[in-house]
C-alpha cells in the first residue's frame, strides 16, 4: 500500500510504522541526490513555516531553515526569548495563532507534552525538533547514515548507545532501532537507563520486528560485535548545573567511547554522535570542565571523534536532507 504522511505531525517515532519510517528514509536519500546534483526542488513554494526554539541549536535550526528555503518556503525563526509563548500566552493559544499563519510548526523545547499540546491545537503539522524525552528528526538522519555505511540494510545490526542512556537521543534510538528490527543496547550505569515503560514498549516492538533491546552496565559485552557505537553529551540542555556535571562525570567516565571500546566492536563498526560533542577543550564548557574536574574529553575521546570510523559530520549533513523529507512528506 502506498504511504502518505500528508497532514501528519512528527512528534515521536512511536507514532510511526516501520513502513512509514522506511518511506522517510528513502525520501531523505532522494533529497540528498537532488542537492548533490544541484537539481532544484522548490516543491513547497508558497508555503510558510515557523521554527519555535526554547533551547539553543545549530544543526536542527539550520536544517529546517535551509531545508525550508530549498523547498521554496518562507521561514520564520523565533528564538528562546522572543515569542510570548509560555510567558504571556498559553501553548494552546500560541498554537491556534501560528496555525492560522503558517503551514507547519517546528518546536524545540522542554516536556514532550508541550509539543503534543501544540500539535493538538495548531491544525497544521507540528514537528518535534527535540524535547526532554525525544529527538525524532535526529533519528531519520542517523539511520540514513547507518544505511550509507551498511547498504545491505539495518535490520539485524547492533547499535550501542553508551553513556547517559536515559536522555532524549537514547530514548529515540531505542524506539527507531526497535521499529527497524535492529539490536539496540543501552550501556551505562543502572541509574541512567531509559524509563521501564518505554523499555517494555520497545522490547515488544523489537520482538515483532526481529530485533532486541538490551540494557547493560558492561562495556565489553555491549561493544562486542557492535556495528554502531553511539554516544551523546553527559548533561543535556535544560538540566545543566555544577553538581550535575560532577555527578555525571563520576558516573559516566567508565562509559567514554575510546579507541579501546571501538576495537572491541565489529571490524566495520562506525562511531556516531548527534553533536554537539565535548571531545576536546575548544569550547567554553569544555574548558570549564577541564579546569574544574581535570578531564579534557568527556563522552568520546578526541582520537575516536577525529578517527577513521567517525561519521559524525555525515550524520550532521544528513539532518538537512532528512528534515527536508519530513517537511515535504507532511506538507505536500
Ligand atoms: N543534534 C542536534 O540536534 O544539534 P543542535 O542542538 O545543534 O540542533
Ligand atoms: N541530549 C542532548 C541532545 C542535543 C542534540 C540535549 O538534549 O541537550
Amino acid at each position: 500500500m502506498p504511504v502518505s504522511l500528508s497532514g501528519r505531525n512528527f512528534l515521536k517515532l512511536l507514532d510511526y510504522t516501520p513502513n512509514e519510517i522506511r518511506y522517510l528514509l528513502d525520501l531523505s536519500r532522494n533529497f540528498k541526490d537532488l542537492k548533490r546534483t544541484g537539481t532544484p526542488h522548490r516543491y513547497l513554494e508558497g508555503k510558510n513555516i515557523v521554527l519555535l526554539f526554547e533551547k539553543t541549536s545549530t544543526r536542527t535550526r539550520c536544517a529546517f531553515e535551509v531545508g525550508g528555503m530549498d523547498l521554496g518556503m518562507g521561514v520564520t525563526y523565533l528564538d528562546p526569548g522572543s515569542s510570548q509563548m509560555g510567558k504571556k500566552e498559553s501553548i494552546e493559544d500560541t498554537a491556534r495563532v501560528l496555525g492560522r499563519m503558517y503551514d507547519g510548526i517546528e518546536y524545540r523545547g522542554f516536556a514532550q507534552e508541550i509539543v503534543e499540546d501544540l500539535a493538538a491545537n495548531a491544525g497544521v503539522p507540528v514537528w518535534n525538533g527535540l524535547t526532554t524525552e525525544f529527538h525524532p528528526t535526529q533519528m531519520i538522519a542517523d539511520i540514513m547514515t547507518v544505511e550509507e555505511n551498511f547498504p545491505q540494510g539495518v535490520k539485524g545490526l547492533k547499535l550501542v548507545f553508551m553513556g547517559d542512556a536515559q536522555n532524549n537521543v537514547a530514548n529515540s534510538l531505542m524506539v527507531v532501532c526497535s521499529k527497524l528490527g535492529m539490536h539496540f543496547v543501552a550501556c551505562g550505569p543502572k541509574d541512567q537507563m531509559p524509563e521501564q515503560d518505554l523499555v517494555n514498549q520497545c522490547k515488544e516492538i523489537a520482538a515483532q520486528e526481529g530485533g532486541s533491546v538490551t540494557l547493560t552496565e558492561n562495556v565489553d559485552e555491549a561493544a562486542a560485535g557492535a556495528h554502531v557505537i553511539y554516544t551523546d553529551i553527559w548533561v543535556s540542555m535544560g538540566e545543566e548545573s555544577d553538581e550535575l556535571w560532577k555527578k555525571r562525570i563520576e558516573l559516566l567516565e567508565p562509559y567514554r567511547v575510546t579507541q579501546e571500546v571501538m576495537d572491541k566492536a565489529d571490524k566495520d563498526a562506525i562511531f556516531m554522535h548527534c553533536l554537539p560533542s565535548f571531545h576536546d577543550t575548544k569550547t567554553t564548557v569544555g574548558k570549564q570542565i577541564a579546569e574544574k574536574f581535570g578531564i579534557d574529553e568527556m563522552e568520546v575521546s578526541d582520537e575516536v571523534f577525529e578517527g577513521p570510523r567517525s561519521r559524525v559530520f555525515d550524520e550532521a549533513e544528513n539532518r538537512m536532507h532528512s528534515i527536508k523529507a519530513i517537511m515535504y512528506a507532511t506538507l505536500k
